[in-house]
């Protein structure tokens, strides 16, 4: 189902050079492209269809019960259950979508975040798969017989059809206490403490359709604004489903033309009149390149998925895909809440600012850089179908090829729980090309500083049920030993980030 990685890495190569740290290159990309015509023409056939089945795709979750199991279960993740437990892991119903044959490439995804005997749930194969089933992997099922229903998409895959039926296969099983059906793809990867908080906020006994859209707008115009892309994963809650069940596979034949399974939910989603409810924390990831810059500059909401990982670079530097993911997956359960959060603050004494994206990576800058564009996401990468510089749904500002005009960039290195509730976690000096940092006087002082060290109090779920606010930090001790110490904390009455 899913194309094998290595073909659709192969027309990615010529983007390596630009990205062993993260740049964006408008000239550079531009001659480049005009070289790639012939390639990307060819390649935008296969393309097209890759990127109408992504977006088709599902999910699955994993780990742990996600609020936090100390004794104290006040939690309350703005809970509306009047009177019902907490919504927690044991109540989602994983229906993920995969391929007898591509599964052994697949599954190390779904492997790093499914738990076995905590997590339910199924990925929905296509016929019954060759030899053992690995027992690392969550269980399987086959999907029904679809040769009875249409699919007229021309570039697209017949596949979408079993794929969006497995929500309805899956709410046929009749299992017990499901609060949420949440779909994902085999290459989708589930922060499920954070997806369990999220979905904790919604009451499961209404109807509602939580998701994310697609970081390119060229996809978001062809397939839609409206639908939950399936590879960033969506939920669905109990009473939704079984309205959805009803009318599915009548949507399969109406919207036969549409290519993929997510837009097919979509278009039943319309016809039921519930909306996509928009959580900032599914990513989709139809971007192609370095995820760096969205990565360092996430969005205020908890990180819920990681799709596309087969299309993108290796998140860490020096790292396999798989071995980057199982970092940050470290990060993420030293401190679920916290990973991937963005700070930032000024170090007077020196006028620098300083970025940080927890148990990722840190951006020191040797000048007062504007919270504007801090908060604003390098960007790192190109768009999914087209391979375009823009647009995105967000806004992104470039990364300049010049050394003396880019922050110095720390990657995460160690990650530890440290007593009373807080983590140090350190980011260690990045360096893409001995001898081609910024020999500007102004950089070296930042340059000597090799490693920056983040104190941060354990993250509480229930500042996402209050208003949002990006949580502040401070530089403690002015470089000592070559290593920057920031403290992050709530924030005090006044504290902004503002030049003097
Ligand atoms: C989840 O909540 C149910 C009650 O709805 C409870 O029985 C179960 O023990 C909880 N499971 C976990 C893992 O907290
Ligand atoms: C899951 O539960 C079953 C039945 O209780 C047990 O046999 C099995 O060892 C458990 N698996 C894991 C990975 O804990
Ligand atoms: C699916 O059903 C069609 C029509 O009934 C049949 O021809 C086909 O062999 C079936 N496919 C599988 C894999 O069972
Ligand atoms: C920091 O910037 C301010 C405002 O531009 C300036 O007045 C001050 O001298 C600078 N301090 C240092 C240590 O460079
Ligand atoms: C900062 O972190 C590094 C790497 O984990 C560690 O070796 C060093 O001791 C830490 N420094 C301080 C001042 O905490």
């Amino acid at each position: 189902m899913s194309p094998p990685p290595d073909a659709t890495l192969n027309p990615l190569q010529p983007l390596k050079f630009l990205l062993p740290i993260p740049i964006k290159l408008p000239e550079l990309f531009s001659s480049l492209m005009k070289g790639f015509v012939a390639i990307c023409i060819v390649a935008s056939i296969s393309l097209l269809s890759f990127s109408t089945f992504s977006t088709r795709q599902w999910l699955d979750s994993s780990d742990i019960d996600l609020i936090n199991p100390s004794p104290n279960p006040t939690i309350q993740l703005g809970n509306t259950n009047n009177g019902e437990d907490n919504t927690n892991i044991s109540h989602i119903l994983f229906g993920i979508s995969g391929s007898a044959k591509t599964w052994d490439q697949r599954r190390q995804y779904s492997e790093l975040w499914w738990s076995h005997n905590v997590t339910r749930g199924f990925v929905w194969l296509d016929k019954e798969p060759a030899g053992t089933w690995p027992a690392t992997s969550l269980p399987y099922r086959v999907s029904a017989n679809t040769s009875q229903f249409k699919y007229e998409c021309s570039y697209g895959l017949r596949s979408a059809i079993r794929i969006a039926r497995i929500v309805k296969e899956s709410f046929e099983l009749g299992l017990d206490n499901v609060r949420w059906f949440v779909m994902g793809d085999d290459d989708t990867v589930f922060f499920t403490e954070n997806l369990v908080g999220v979905l904790g906020k919604y009451d499961h006994r209404q109807m509602y359709y939580v998701g994310g859209v697609s970081e390119s707008v060229e996809q978001d115009v062809i397939h839609s604004y409206t639908m939950a892309y399936g590879g960033g994963g969506f939920a669905i809650s109990y009473p939704l489903a079984a309205e959805l069940v009803r009318v599915l596979d009548g949507c399969i034949d109406r919207y036969a033309e549409f290519y993929g399974s997510d837009q097919k939910i979509g278009g039943c989603m319309s016809e039921i009149g519930v909306p996509v409810t928009k959580e900032l924390g599914f990513h989709q990831v139809d971007i192609r390149g370095d995820l760096y810059g969205l990565l360092a500059a996430h969005p205020l909401a908890p990180l819920v998925s990681l799709h596309h990982l087969d299309y993108v670079q290796p998140v860490f530097p020096g790292l396999t895909r798989i071995d980057s993911l199982k970092k940050l997956v470290q990060a993420y359960k030293a401190d679920s809440g916290r990973a991937l959060q963005h700070t930032f603050c000024y170090d007077l004494l020196r006028n620098w600012s300083v970025s940080v994206s927890w148990g990722y990576t840190v951006q020191v800058y040797p000048l007062l850089v504007t919270a504007k564009d801090l908060e604003t996401a390098f960007q790192t990468f190109v768009t999914w179908r087209s391979w375009s510089q823009e647009p995105f749904a967000f806004n992104t500002r470039a990364m300049s090829l010049d050394p003396c005009q880019r922050p110095v960039i720390y990657f995460l290195d160690r990650v530890e729980n440290a007593e009373s509730g807080r983590t140090q976690t350190s980011y260690k000096r990045f360096v893409a090309k001995p001898g081609k940092e910024c020999g500007h006087e102004d950089y070296a002082p930042a340059l000597a500083v090799n490693f920056v060290n983040v104190s941060a109090a354990e993250f509480d779920p229930a500042t996402w049920t209050k208003a949002p606010r990006r949580q502040c930090c401070e530089i403690v001790n002015s470089d000592k030993n070559g290593v920057v110490q920031v403290n992050i904390n709530g924030c005090n009455r006044w504290e902004s980030v503002t030049p003097p």
